[in-house]
Formats: C-alpha cells, structure tokens, sequence
C-alpha cells in the first residue's frame, strides 16, 4: 500500500489569504495517481492533504499550535480553521468521487491524539477504523486539522504528523509526499544554500537540510524542517520519497517506482 501526503503547498496557494483551492494541479495529481496505482502492487492508497492557506495563516496568527497557551480568541478562531479545512477536503473528495476513487474521508482526530509538542499517539479504534474501511476497497483521505490534545487543550495535528503515524501500519509499504518543491534543499559545510539532496539516511538529512530564515511560507508545523524531523522519525525500513506535484509526470513516476527527481530518505 502507497501512503501519499499532498502538500498544502501544491493544492492551495500557501502565500495568500485568499482561500483558493488549485483544482487543476489536484485534478491532475489524483489522474497521476491513478495510473501510478493501476501498476502498484494492491493498487491501494491512503491520503493525506495538509492545510495550505485554508489553515496555516490564521493558525499562525493566532499561535494556534500553542494550543490554550497561545493567548489568543481561539473560541472564535479554532471552529472558522475547522471549517476551513472540511471545506478543502470536501474539494480534494469531490475530485476523488469524479474520477473514479472511492473516498472516505476521516479527520486526524479518529486517529491520533496529541499529548504535547510533537508527542502524538494513535488511536487504535481509530486505525481500526481505517484498515476495516481500507479492506473493503475505499481510499482513506485524511487531513491536518486543529485537534484535542492533552496538554493544550488543543493543538494543531499536521497533515506531516498523521503521515508520521500511519507511516507505522505494516500494510505501508512506500511512503510519498507531494510538495511544491524538485527536493529538500542541503546546505554546504559554512551552512550556506545547497544543492537539493537526492539520497540520505533518517539521521544524515537532519545534520545536512539547509535551513531557510527567509521563509515566506506560512506554515506553523516547522515547514521543511519540521517535514524532515517527521520524515527523519518515520517507521525504520520505509522509503520516503518527496517530489514535485507542480511539475507533471511525476507523481505518476514515483507511484510507478520509475526513477524521478526528488529526495528519497532510507536507511
Ligand atoms: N531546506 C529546504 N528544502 C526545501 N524547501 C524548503 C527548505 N527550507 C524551507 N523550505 C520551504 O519549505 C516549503 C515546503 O514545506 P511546506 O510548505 O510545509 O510543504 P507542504 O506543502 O508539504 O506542507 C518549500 O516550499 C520551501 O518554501
Ligand atoms: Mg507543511
């Protein structure tokens, strides 16, 4: 089974405040990655889609990731996030539906609860769930959110953690995630900007990731960095790959297991 993220970066436009869902380019990676999956082993998938600019900017505004401890009206900005994001997976289902997939979309709160910073534990009912409904041939969709968790009160799940989680099912065989960049940038040994890294191991992409102090994206899950600590701490033995969504072909390469231009993480 394939489990497959895509990027808030490729489905919406993550550097402005205006809601807008990237139709075409989702349209045209769900088309890629069903002709990936028709030669893929089970031609099974779950996926999984960040939040993009329906989340992360009023999330960041109002510290929402530091959950009760943020400050903020988070009364009045927590549900309007939640909405925000139903409203984009009930567009990446949509799509799903449209093209022939048989979609069942479940938010992370079934299947993992928060317990602090970076501390996320599954919920077995929940992953339950998802292999009973998985076994019956639908397409689990799931997707960051705002969720319960034991030390905030609340705090933000990304759509990077639930792949974290899930990356542990045995039934996971290779990992993808879909973003708007060709790979994960290194850095030279003054710290300096880098060439995108091809191939590491867990540990070797945390010690050479250039880390950006520019970055314009909005994002309150650590963007890159934060992909590579939970890429980094992914289930030991799986292939991660991360790859270019904008650009076409590619996704239907990696589902494929044809050779493409990304960065591939194994130990
Ligand atoms: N070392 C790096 N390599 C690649 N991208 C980086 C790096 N550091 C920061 N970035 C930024 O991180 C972004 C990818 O993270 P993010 O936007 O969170 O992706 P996603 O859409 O999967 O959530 C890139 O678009 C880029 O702007
Ligand atoms: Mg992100």
């Amino acid at each position: 089974m394939l489990l497959l993220k895509f990027g808030g970066s490729v489905i919406t436009n993550k550097k402005k405040r205006d809601k807008i869902f990237r139709e075409d380019t989702a349209s045209r990676l769900i088309e890629e990655l069903k002709l990936g999956l028709a030669v893929f082993r089970d031609n099974r998938a779950i996926l999984v889609h960040g939040a993009g600019s329906f989340g992360h900017i009023l999330a960041r505004e109002h510290s929402i990731h530091r959950g009760n401890l943020g400050g903020g009206d988070y009364l009045t900005i927590v549900p309007r996030i939640r909405r925000d994001m139903r409203r984009l997976n009930h567009f990446v289902e949509k799509l799903l539906l449209e093209k022939g997939f048989h979609p069942i979309s479940l938010p992370p709160e079934a299947v993992l609860y928060k317990e602090g910073e970076g501390i996320i534990t599954p919920i077995p009912q929940g992953i339950a769930a998802m292999i009973s409904f998985l076994q019956e041939g639908f397409m689990p969709v799931l997707f960051g959110d705002v969720i319960a968790d034991k030390d905030l009160g609340f705090s933000i799940c990304s759509g990077d953690d639930v792949m974290k989680v899930l990356s542990y099912l045995d039934e996971v065989e290779r990992i993808i995630f879909v973003t708007a960049v060709d790979g994960i940038i290194g850095k030279n040994s003054n710290g300096t900007r880098g060439e995108n890294i091809r191939e590491n191991s867990p540990s070797g992409l945390l010690r050479d990731i250039f880390i950006s102090n520019d970055d314009e994206v909005a994002d309150v899950t650590g963007s890159m960095y934060g992909k590579a600590e939970r890429i980094a701490e992914m289930a030991a033995g799986k292939e991660v790959l991360l790859i270019n969504g904008n650009v076409p072909g590619r996704l239907e390469s990696a589902v494929k297991g044809e050779p493409v231009i990304g960065t591939l993480i194994r130990t």
